[in-house]
């Protein structure tokens, strides 16, 4: 069977970290193999989803990591790759693609995501957290005398809801985002890192005064880069101290500054302390609650056909640990498999014209059963005691 998504976007997380671990000692072949690793599992999150919202960060992502691999390619002295049937234009635009590594504005996103509150379900908390915290004080920077909290850092397990938080709250704010997620990061700042941590906080703070506009850096698996157990090199905690210090900036002088660095991590226990207390905020994103589930099944059997008799509060309940992402999966299994069924039908035939297409028959709460019997919820028990535990002793709200 194939990956689930969820499974190809943890994937995809860990070939990149693994891409960047050996980015960063000089390992060229096995930094390579990684990075492409890493970006066939986006490309086939992409396909599974490919109407999913997230997905411009995704290929974002891809881009990165494909410019990291033709420039680790370059300084090794082979050609870089262009696709042989791309036109020339497009083959000139990769080329320029790649020498242009250290321009930081094209980090910044040109199209954001297009996410509102709403779609993203339960997690009141932490939207409140986000709207306080950065709508507030740019409206009305003059209420806040002593400056207001800048650095945020949403944690949980995967797959209930960081990267659409984060998403949602640039598409929520007139102002710019900063795509930058730890590994793409890591590539990008590799041989000159402290350097280029500077710069890309110098950009950021260019574009919030000259505009007067708010800019969201978001940094996604902020883990990967910051780690405390991490066997760091002298490059990566180089690049760690010029992260902290600049974040310093922001805190500190830059009080009024409308600079906000959003954090996400599904390791939150790999952070060291003072990585941590630069994000004043830690906001706790957890697996959904009874009526969150309910509204994710909700939402995601919106498109679907169901028997009367499905009940997405029963469906709640049978599916408690599951996460989010877990759900969607779920809804989008039980619906595949009833367009298989249509396809084996004996009488299945293609539309012929003036004849109204044959539909897959109705989900039941049978057809949920089945598929919760063969997915087991993708963050364990022992996990989740984990999160809370560390939520207890670290968040703050
Ligand atoms: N709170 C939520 N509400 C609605 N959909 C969600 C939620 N959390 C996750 N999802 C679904 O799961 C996918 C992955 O979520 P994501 O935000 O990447 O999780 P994380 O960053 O926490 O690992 C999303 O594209 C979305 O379809
Ligand atoms: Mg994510």
């Amino acid at each position: 069977m194939s990956l689930a998504p969820q499974e190809l976007e943890n994937n995809a997380s860990k070939y990149a970290s693994e891409a960047i671990k050996f980015d960063s000692q000089g390992a060229r072949g096995m930094a390579i193999t990684n990075y492409q690793k890493a970006i066939d599992s986006l490309v086939k999150l992409l396909q599974l989803y490919p109407s999913s919202k997230l997905n411009a960060l995704y290929k974002e992502r891809c881009n990165s990591y494909h410019s990291r691999i033709q420039s680790l390619q370059k300084s090794h002295g082979v050609e870089p790759a262009v696709d042989p049937d791309a036109t020339p234009e497009e083959q000139k635009a990769s080329v320029q693609r790649q020498t242009d590594e250290n321009d930081f504005e094209e980090l910044i996103m040109k199209e954001k995501p297009n996410i509102s509150w709403n779609e993203v379900i339960g997690l009141e908390e932490a939207k409140s957290a986000l709207r306080e915290s950065i709508v507030y004080p740019t409206k009305r920077p003059d209420l806040f005398p002593l400056g207001w909290p800048k650095g945020m850092l949403l944690f949980g397990p995967p797959g209930t809801g960081k990267t659409m938080l984060a998403a949602a709250t640039a598409s929520e704010m007139d102002g710019y985002f900063i795509n930058v997620d730890a590994s793409s990061m890591m590539s990008k700042w590799l041989g000159e890192a402290e350097k280029n941590v500077a710069k890309l906080f110098r950009m950021a703070r260019k574009y919030t005064e000259k505009e007067g506009k708010p800019v969201i850096l978001f940094v996604d698996e902020v883990d990967s880069l910051l780690g405390s157990r991490n066997s760091e090199v002298g490059g990566e905690v180089r690049t760690k101290n010029q992260f902290l210090t600049e974040m310093d900036g922001v805190n500190g002088k830059g009080k009024d500054l409308m600079m906000y660095v959003i954090g996400a991590t599904n390791k939150p226990w790999s952070l060291d302390w003072p990585f941590l207390r630069r994000f004043q905020k830690r906001i706790y994103v957890s697996l959904p609650t009874q009526p969150a589930r309910e509204s994710l099944f909700k939402q995601y059997t919106a498109d679907l056909f169901l028997t009367p008799r499905v009940n997405p509060a029963e469906l709640a309940k049978m599916f408690d640990g599951y996460s989010a992402s877990d759900i969607k999966d779920v809804c989008q299994a039980a619906h595949i498999k009833t367009v298989h069924e249509l396809f084996d039908a004996p009488d299945y035939h293609e539309p012929v014209e003036g004849e109204v297409a044959q539909k897959p028959r109705a989900l039941t709460t049978a057809d949920f059963r089945i598929i919760m019997a063969r997915r087991k919820p993708s963050v364990s028990t022992e996990m989740v005691r984990a999160y809370h535990k560390w939520n207890d002793e670290f968040q703050a709200l």
